[in-house]
């Protein structure tokens, strides 16, 4: 399937995991308003590098790990093996229920989709969004047309910026992280 990773750059993913992934991974989820009890999305979980440090934050929540990858999603299972509150969905475009998640986030993930095919996924992501709920991305910034692709689509589909910055993430360069508010 063409959108499975190769055995290299799975080995290089569980070496950043491992040697940066408090500084590159805890850092994107340590900025997630997460109070414990909340409804997750991790789209694009890739092997959980993220999700590994979201999770430790949901005592009495749930997260979903989606990914279009199965090699992706088997690898996030063992990342994440031991842990009860979490389901694994593999699909492209996600069918997920209306308004069941408090936050969702894409950690690295956005900028990988064609602009025609972030048109059907991000109106899905934002429709399973509660109200109130909260939609954070950091993508590379120098993917500057697709970033201003992706904030023109959340804009469009009544998502409202909370905050924005720019972050220097070490292995990844210079990367915008914004978190938007669905009214
Ligand atoms: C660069 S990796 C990032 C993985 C993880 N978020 C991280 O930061 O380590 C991009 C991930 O997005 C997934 N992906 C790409 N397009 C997708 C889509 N349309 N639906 C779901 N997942 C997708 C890929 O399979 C891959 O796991």
């Amino acid at each position: 399937m063409e959108y499975e990773p190769s055995g290299l750059e799975i080995f290089l993913t569980h070496l950043a995991f491992k040697f940066c992934g408090k500084s590159v991974y805890n850092s994107f989820a340590d900025r997630l308003p997460l109070k414990g009890r909340e409804r997750v999305l991790d789209f694009g979980c890739g092997m959980g590098t993220v999700a590994y440090y979201t999770v430790q934050k949901l005592p009495y929540g749930h997260l979903t790990c989606l990914d279009i990858s199965r090699r992706w999603l088997n690898s996030c299972r063992k990342t994440l093996r031991g842990y009860k509150n979490i389901n694994y969905l593999l699909c492209e475009f996600p069918e997920l229920e209306d308004e069941s998640f408090d936050v969702i986030y894409c950690h690295f993930v956005l900028h990988d989709i064609s602009e025609s095919d972030l048109e059907k996924v991000i109106p899905a992501l934002i429709k399973a969004l509660k109200a109130k709920g909260i939609f954070a991305f950091r993508e590379p910034l120098n993917e500057t047309c697709k970033l201003n692709a992706i904030k023109h689509l959340l804009e469009k589909n009544r998502l409202f910026l909370k905050n924005s910055r720019i972050t220097d993430i070490p292995i990844m360069g210079n990367a915008l992280e914004s978190l938007y508010i669905k009214e």
